[in-house]
């Protein structure tokens, strides 16, 4: 590579000096990523990776799509403004909620734009406590929904939470986690004891009456836990029984990640009151979006949400960009194609890895649940580690969830080709094979 880039020492230690301490870098030996196109990354040494992980599950249409930089570079080089704020009228935003509404559910059809999907679940949170008039955000353990405040009272792991974090005005169920299930159920004998213990919840933590109830529709952080179609539809009724919204946290499996359709709330029939995205929406840039009914939405009138960046023309164009290239390139479609591709070949390397304890989610985005021993299900945290860094020194980037640290996740860009797929089924089951030798 041309540029003189700082070291990773020198980087590494400047982050210790003036980073504040929560900064968590991947790999015992830490990349320096510089450079990106299409499904693939350099390192500033100029090596080049397959991203396995897309960002962290956020890049859809490709890294610096051609569509994308002709866009951007176009609105710089004729000065288009950078930044109005909703105060002041531009039709980008205008366009991006058109676009948006045509994908969701019926009724799901009133937008507000923020820049993270953090920022996107605490206006749907806002919006279904000013509708109902109730405090109390129902969430699943094993659920992560972002780390501002509010969110950060939903998340249902220890690991990420801190210490004197407020909790009030939340309650939580237990994961539908069909791997490991709290009730003691197998798929197929199981009459969803996880949606009754909802129902549960709500009877024995709150006053009989919620504000809203969060879920992921694939657990993104839980390490890709996928409920059956039946939990959704049975915990959507619980939740409004109750007075409750349904907020479906989209920020993972939105986009046309799952091979569905764009947003997965639509293909497993959730009767949803909210949808929040964000990740792969913008292809990376910084952008999330809060959709509603007009029952959540039309309480707000005569109270003002402000939110700086929040609808800016470059996000805005990036993520709208995104969505046609979705389209155009049949990226829903490739992702269903490719991740049943992936899913088959992680299958098939079961029944020879011992430590691949489960194989799950949907379209492009996987989870494999590493185990030491297939009966007790030992959590494998140091083994996927391991894995991880030995896909690395082979050219693939994968990412890591659970709260174990036991799952490795697979999301690629949604343009991800056969022969990556290919290389990137081969790259794991070899580093398998190094693990156990090891
Ligand atoms: C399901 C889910 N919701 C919300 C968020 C928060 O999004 P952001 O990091 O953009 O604030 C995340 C981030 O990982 C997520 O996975």
């Amino acid at each position: 590579m041309e540029k003189n880039y700082t070291p990773n020492d020198t980087l590494i230690s400047k982050r210790k000096k003036h980073f504040i301490p929560t900064t968590y870098l991947y790999h015992d030996k830490p990349l320096q990523l510089v450079k990106a196109q299409g499904t693939r990354v350099w390192d500033h040494e100029g090596n080049s990776y397959l991203d396995g992980i897309g960002g962290i599950v956020s890049i859809s249409a490709g890294h610096n799509h051609p569509k994308i930089k002709q866009a951007l570079h176009m609105m710089l080089e004729s000065d288009v403004i950078q930044h109005t704020s909703m105060l002041y009228l531009t039709e980008y935003p205008v366009k991006l909620a058109e676009a948006l509404v045509e994908e969701t559910p019926e009724g799901v059809n009133k937008v507000g734009f923020t820049n993270s999907g953090s920022e996107a679940n605490e206006l749907a949170f806002m919006a279904s406590r000013h509708a109902t008039g109730e405090t109390i955000i129902g969430n699943l353990r094993l659920g992560y929904h972002g780390g501002t405040s509010a969110a950060m009272a939903q998340c249902g792991h220890g690991t990420w939470r801190f210490r004197a974090q407020p909790n009030a005005s939340t309650t939580s169920a237990l994961a539908p986690n069909c791997y490991r299930c709290p009730f003691g159920k197998k798929p197929d004998s199981c009459s969803l004891e996880c949606a009754d213990h909802v129902e549960e919840t709500i009877q024995t933590t709150t006053h009989g009456k919620i504000a809203a109830f969060i879920i992921e529709p694939i657990m993104g952080v839980g390490g890709f836990i996928t409920p059956p179609k039946e939990y959704f539809q049975k915990v959507a009724k619980i939740v409004h029984n109750y007075g409750g919204k349904y907020i479906s946290d989209e920020v993972q499996t939105g986009s046309g990640r799952t091979g569905e359709q764009f947003f997965y709330t639509k293909d497993l029939g959730i009767d949803a009151d909210v949808i929040t995205t964000a990740k792969s929406f913008g292809n990376g840039a910084p952008i999330g979006v809060a959709i509603m009914t007009s029952e959540v939405a039309d309480p707000l009138a005569g109270k003002f949400y402000f939110n700086t960046f929040a609808g800016d023309p470059y996000p805005v164009v990036q993520a709208q960009k995104t969505m046609e290239i979705i389209r155009e390139e049949k990226l829903i479609e490739n992702a269903k194609r490719m991740g049943n591709r992936l899913q088959d070949g992680f299958r098939t390397m079961m029944k020879t890895q011992p430590l691949i304890g489960d194989v799950r989610g949907k379209g492009l985005l996987i989870g494999i649940e590493l185990v030491k021993d297939k009966t007790t299900k030992t959590y494998a945290t140091q083994e996927t580690a391991k894995v991880m860094d030995l896909c690395k020194d082979k050219g693939l980037l994968l990412g890591k969830g659970g709260l174990h640290g036991n799952v490795l996740r697979i999301a690629p860009p949604l343009c991800i080709t056969e022969a990556d797929v290919d290389f990137m089924l081969k790259t794991i089951d070899e580093s398998f094979t190094e693990c156990q030798k090891a």
